[in-house]
């Protein structure tokens, strides 16, 4: 059966990493991959047009669709607006309304890659780690939260850290069994000195733990997680953690594999429908030059084909392709170093697009 795929390039370099991502896909339907592509709008791109940063036809393409395909939202020209249509609200509304709660983001360094951290090669080389963020619960989404004027007339804002066991507990199974069929070791990471919500986190994943007694448990604050992920990287295996750790904890792993531009991810959902991304934002300040790196986009179809289309030989290929590319020497801006060749983001994405 056809399978939908509903793309939704989004704002700043969305558009161009889209594209490139998009040349694979349809390189791959040569090759018999049964799909079918729409097109939609989100984030800022979606409020000029609509008024809204996810529109109801955004919302009814993604969910008709088998796995969604998000390039990046967000922008300067956005910033001023009220924040609940600022384009960012258009990828939160996606997450919460198809409960897409367990994200994952590999922090892979490919070898060819090592002289692009700017960590010592011998802290990163062999860099192999999985980040499970909660994606649909925490900070982000807890109720109340705002800005309100006290009795003094001073304005104070607040936000709501909230976690339910069964929210805890589904992000833990994902974690695990992710674990499974890794190194079986798995870190959580908390603030449990300090906030009873994750407390509760740090107890319930060790509930979750009594079912898989193979899977070795630990726990680390979110402070010294971020100390230990540039200090010794290589210790991690799976680290599972909240909504907005996750989000600080990715960027920073995104840095040790060299950059941001590498790192794709998944947003899957109970069901297994997914949502695929890069880590990295719009990056306005580049947008529209060509210079992107379209490969985190490009490996999150990869994952696209692993995760939602059942099609894990063509993932293979297209990580394949990726490193292939790494070999020839061809390296984006933020990816190069000197005796590479510099190349622009769609002479990238065609050089994938031959080695496939
Ligand atoms: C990410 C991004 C988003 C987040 C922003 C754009 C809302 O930083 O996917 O990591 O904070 O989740
Ligand atoms: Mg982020």
């Amino acid at each position: 059966m056809t399978k939908k795929i509903a793309v939704l390039a989004g704002d700043g370099i969305g558009p161009e990493i889209v594209a490139e991502a998009v040349k694979v896909l349809e390189r791959l339907r040569g090759d018999g991959l049964d799909i079918e592509l729409e097109d939609g709008l989100v984030g800022g791109a979606a409020y000029d047009v609509h008024g809204t940063p996810l529109p109801t036809e955004t919302l009814d393409l993604a969910k008709a669709s088998d796995a969604i395909l998000l390039g990046a939202v967000g922008g300067y020209q956005w910033e001023s607006l009220d924040i609940s249509v600022r384009p960012e609200k258009g990828l939160l509304g996606l997450r919460a309304e198809l409960e897409l709660f367990s994200n994952l983001r590999p922090a892979i360094l490919y070898k060819q890659l090592a002289d692009a951290s700017t960590l010592k090669p011998e802290v990163v080389a062999g860099l192999d780690i999985m980040i499970v963020r909660e994606l649909t619960g925490g900070i982000y989404f807890g109720q109340p939260r705002g800005v309100r004027t006290l009795e003094n007339g001073e304005r104070q804002g607040f936000n709501t850290l909230v976690y339910s066991e069964s929210e805890i507990e589904r992000i833990g199974r994902s974690a695990f069994d992710i674990a499974m069929k890794r190194g079986k070791r798995i870190c959580s990471v908390d603030k449990a000195n300090v906030l009873e919500c994750t407390e509760l986190w740090r107890e319930v994943m060790e509930c979750v733990a009594k079912d898989y007694p193979e899977v070795e448990l630990s726990h680390m604050y979110v402070d010294n997680a971020a100390m230990q992920l540039v200090r010794a990287p290589k210790q991690f295996d799976v680290m599972v953690t909240t909504n907005m750790f996750g989000d600080i904890l990715s960027d920073c792993a995104a840095m040790l594999t060299g950059s941001i531009g590498m790192l794709p991810s998944a947003s899957l959902n109970a069901g297994g429908k997914g949502m695929y991304e890069p880590i990295h934002g719009s990056a306005p300040d580049i947008a529209g030059q060509d210079i992107a790196n379209p490969l985190a986009t490009i490996l999150s179809v990869a994952m696209m084909l692993r995760y939602s289309l059942d099609e894990a030989a063509m993932a293979e290929r297209i990580e394949q392709a990726v490193e292939k590319v790494l070999d020839q020497g061809l390296r984006t801006a933020d990816i190069y170093s000197d005796g590479m060749q510099k190349v622009g983001t769609s002479e990238m994405g065609d050089a994938v697009v031959t080695a496939l």
